[in-house]
């Protein structure tokens, strides 16, 4: 069901959920200030309380109220790249932000979006937390009807167009001495060293006894459908998911991407087309993963490897 801002902001403060736009994906909303709109979100989702969730908030200065420390090039980070598709995890006061929120870990995770009707929310609300919208292991959503699909048409979603990233924020956390980047996301490596001066590492997975970062512990993104990254499966596959310059196999049902020139509508497109396939009852698909490994395309790659595992 489609709400106004107004009716977005007036749920949000009668301590209910409703879905928001964010330039990533839609997020799944509670104030920070309701345990109650918290938990449910965990209900919604089928998510594990051990998988905590991320605080957005309208401005950076905001988030100092909630930290324990500020780590070096804090400031720096923010203002290049916020209102925008980074995620930083910072130590905090643990007076000062709920357990459930952080699932007991002594950091929390702080975003300002950049879509100006949820900046408008977050103004009136304060900060929200809000997970992708989305079923625990689902892709995410990037359309109100993704939204609806996964939630009934009766949830509320504030209705604020197409996600222009179309993938999740990237998370750095400083460990150490440097940021280390524990999501990949739609800023580049490239663009954070020109920034810091060093490229950060990429966390390629957590432990269970130290995680990092709890989602990638579990499955993601994934649809119903069973998808082959193997280059000989695309002999056994009637669906083809590929990119428009090539040529592929006669009599096989082809479903574009995008272009190779153009990585950032691939992004846009990608949960989309993932959620396009069970809608159409397509139960095997092999995606051509002969794209390069640089810049965003090593995020898409990373989510189709998580989507097809
Ligand atoms: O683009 C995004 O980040 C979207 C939009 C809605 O803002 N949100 C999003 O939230 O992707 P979610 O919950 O689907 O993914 C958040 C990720 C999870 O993998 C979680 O484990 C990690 O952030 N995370 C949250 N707080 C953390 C913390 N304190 N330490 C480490 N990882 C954390
Ligand atoms: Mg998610």
């Amino acid at each position: 069901m489609r709400i106004s801002p107004e009716e977005a902001i007036a749920l949000l403060k009668s301590a209910e959920n409703v879905a928001l736009p964010t330039e990533t994906v839609y997020g799944l909303a509670a104030s920070l200030h309701y345990a109650k709109a918290i938990e449910n979100i965990f209900a919604l989702k089928g998510r594990p309380s051990s998988n905590p969730l991320i605080i957005h908030v309208a401005s950076a200065a905001l988030i100092h109220h909630y930290l324990a420390d500020v780590p070096p090039d804090f400031q720096s980070l923010a203002d290049a790249f916020w209102p925008g598709p980074l995620t930083l995890v910072l130590p905090i006061d643990p007076e000062k932000v709920p357990t459930s929120v952080r699932s007991g870990l002594p950091t929390a995770g702080f975003r300002v979006p950049d879509h100006p009707l949820t900046l408008d929310v977050l103004k009136s609300v304060g900060p929200i937390v809000m997970p992708s919208a989305n079923l625990s292991g689902r892709p995410s959503s990037t359309n109100p009807d993704h939204v609806e699909k996964d939630f009934g048409s009766s949830f509320p979603v504030l209705d604020g167009g197409s996600c222009l990233k179309g993938l999740e924020s990237t998370i750095l956390y400083y460990q150490g001495e440097r940021w280390v980047i524990l999501r990949l996301g739609t800023i580049s490596q490239d663009e954070f060293e020109a920034l810091l001066g060093y490229r950060p590492a990429i966390i390629k997975k957590s432990s269970d006894e130290e995680p990092l970062c709890p989602g990638q512990l579990f499955r993601h993104y994934s649809p119903e459908a069973e998808l082959i990254l193997d280059p000989e499966g695309i002999l056994d596959s009637p669906v083809i998911i590929g990119f428009l310059e090539r040529n592929y196999p006669e009599g096989k049902k082809v479903i574009f991407l995008g272009s190779l020139q153009d990585p950032s509508g691939v992004a846009e497109n990608l949960y989309g087309l993932l959620r396009q396939l069970d809608q159409v009852g397509i139960s095997k698909a092999w995606i051509d993963m002969d794209f390069p490994r640089t810049g965003l395309w090593q995020t898409i790659a990373e989510r189709l490897q998580r989507a097809a595992s």
